[in-house]
């Protein structure tokens, strides 16, 4: 069965509350598209008002980070129960902004989205080489590695529902986007490793997007390959020409 795409919006550190209900507002009749899962993942202090924003549409909202425990004196921190109970779907884990600014590890990101599947949260799970890694041809190493502790513990029926983001860290904020072939060859590699690690049900069914400035010129040709089934998009996510990168197959 052919996999729906899902392209999911970043805001990052973006959108004050009542600057993100203005920006569904506005993006709430540009998204509609029947073919696509939708879901902006927003800053936390936004998660509330934009669940109330998107009522009575098809966008979905998620989450940029949450806690690997229940709850208890982890001051700053979000628990997968105050997600759920906000009306959240999705969240990302282990964006490479999290490893490198906020010590985020294989080990954690493992942690969390054990914690996230245990609470119905569906995970986008964030992979990805730098440029040095890329030069020294270990990037397919690299990124199977990540995958592989992403994973452990995670029954097969859990993976299935996982979405994995493949974010080249050169490629993210950049300009610089990855060529639809090296997207498709990074993708196709991590559909393999996840058929190595449970079975080709299982590599069928999980989504994988690409994520590194995708824009509304470079979405269609990144989408229409066969292993990146949508995006993972940051700076085009917060402008109309979301809705052009969400319609890329009009
Ligand atoms: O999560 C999104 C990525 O980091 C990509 O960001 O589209 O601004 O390059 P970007």
């Amino acid at each position: 069965m052919a996999r729906t795409k899902i392209i999911a919006g970043n805001w990052k550190m973006n959108k004050t509350p009542s600057e993100a209900v203005a920006l569904i507002n506005e993006l709430k009749p540009l998204v509609a598209n029947d073919d696509v899962d939708v879901v902006f993942c927003v800053p936390a202090i936004d998660i509330i008002p934009a669940v109330e924003a998107a009522k009575g549409t098809n966008i979905h909202i998620g989450a940029e980070n949450m806690y690997f425990e229940e709850s208890g004196a982890y001051t700053g921190e979000i628990a997968p129960n105050m997600l759920t109970d906000a009306g959240v779907e999705y969240v990302v884990l282990g964006h490479s902004e999290r490893r490198e600014y906020f010590a985020e590890t294989d080990e954690t990101v493992n942690k969390k989205v054990l914690k996230a599947f245990e609470h119905g949260l569906t995970p986008i799970i964030c992979c990805g080489e730098t440029l040095t890694q890329r030069k020294q041809g270990i990037y397919i190493e690299w990124i199977r590695m990540q995958i592989k502790i992403a994973f452990q513990n995670v029954t097969a029926d859990q993976a299935k529902k996982a979405v994995i983001a493949y974010e080249p860290i050169w490629a993210i904020g950049t300009g610089e986007t990855a060529t639809s072939d090296q997207a498709e060859e990074v993708c196709g590699a991590i559909r393999k490793c996840i058929a190595e690690v449970y079975d080709e049900a299982t590599a069928e069914a999980i989504r994988i997007q690409y994520g590194g400035s995708v824009n509304a010129g470079n979405a269609a040709e990144l989408f229409a390959k066969p292993d990146i089934d949508g995006g993972l998009v940051g700076g085009a996510s917060l402008k109309a020409d979301f809705g052009k990168i969400v319609n890329y197959n009009a």
